[in-house]
């Protein structure tokens, strides 16, 4: 994709469950070598997140709201926010994802600034969290990038069987009630 090339955020339907799973499935294993075993990266994770994404697209958890971006009218990254999941922490940011080939052009932005922009619309005011690997430096230079700070640690039980310390990311309702003039 050309930086000048045009994003849309939209809505996702059901028939954006083929796209969301292949740029998931190839974000995890980009993103994810050497987080995960590689034998469990390189195996049938289509499947599994075929089952999570379809479920979530057919069902809608009413607190779900699930983004695509899409240049071109190809799907290129993906978000699924959770509203009010947790009394203190908020809104959870479940996933963003782009496909590989398209990072670092403002795609994340465009995604996260779209997520916050309608978190707003969803009363009480509240913050935002998400989950992150420690390792994903990336991700954090990306959260730190949108004002984000390090609210908190855990470890991961990961889907391979691995143990994957993470990092909890936040951000306050006050910044985000006035994000849109950042
Ligand atoms: C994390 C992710 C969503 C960010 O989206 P993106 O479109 O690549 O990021 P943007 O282009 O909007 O970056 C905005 C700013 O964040 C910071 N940033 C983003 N990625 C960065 C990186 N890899 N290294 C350093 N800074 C980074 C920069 O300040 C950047 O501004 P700049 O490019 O003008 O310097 C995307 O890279 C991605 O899908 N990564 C793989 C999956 C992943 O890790 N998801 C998060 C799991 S918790």
């Amino acid at each position: 994709m050309s930086d000048t090339q045009a994003v849309v955020i939209t809505d996702a339907t059901p028939d954006d469950c083929d796209a969301i799973v292949r740029i998931h499935t190839a974000s995890w294993r980009f993103t994810y070598r050497g987080s995960l075993r590689d034998e469990y990266l390189d195996g049938d994770i289509e499947t599994a997140k075929y089952d999570q994404w379809s479920k979530r697209l057919a069902v809608p958890a009413i607190n779900q709201k699930i983004f695509v971006a899409r240049g071109n009218n190809t799907a290129l990254g993906f978000a699924c926010l959770y509203t009010h999941h947790n009394a203190d922490k908020g809104h959870l940011l479940d996933a963003i994802h782009l496909d590989p080939s398209v990072k670092r052009v403002g795609i994340g932005s465009a995604l996260f600034k779209a997520v916050v922009a309608y978190a707003r619309t969803i009363p009480p005011a509240a913050g935002l969290h998400l989950y992150v690997n420690k390792s994903n430096s990336g991700a954090h230079r990306f959260y730190d990038a949108q004002g984000g700070v390090i609210i908190g640690a855990f470890d991961w039980h990961a889907p391979d069987g691995s143990v994957v310390p993470r990092l909890i990311y936040g951000w306050q309702a006050d910044y985000l009630s006035h994000a849109s003039a950042r």
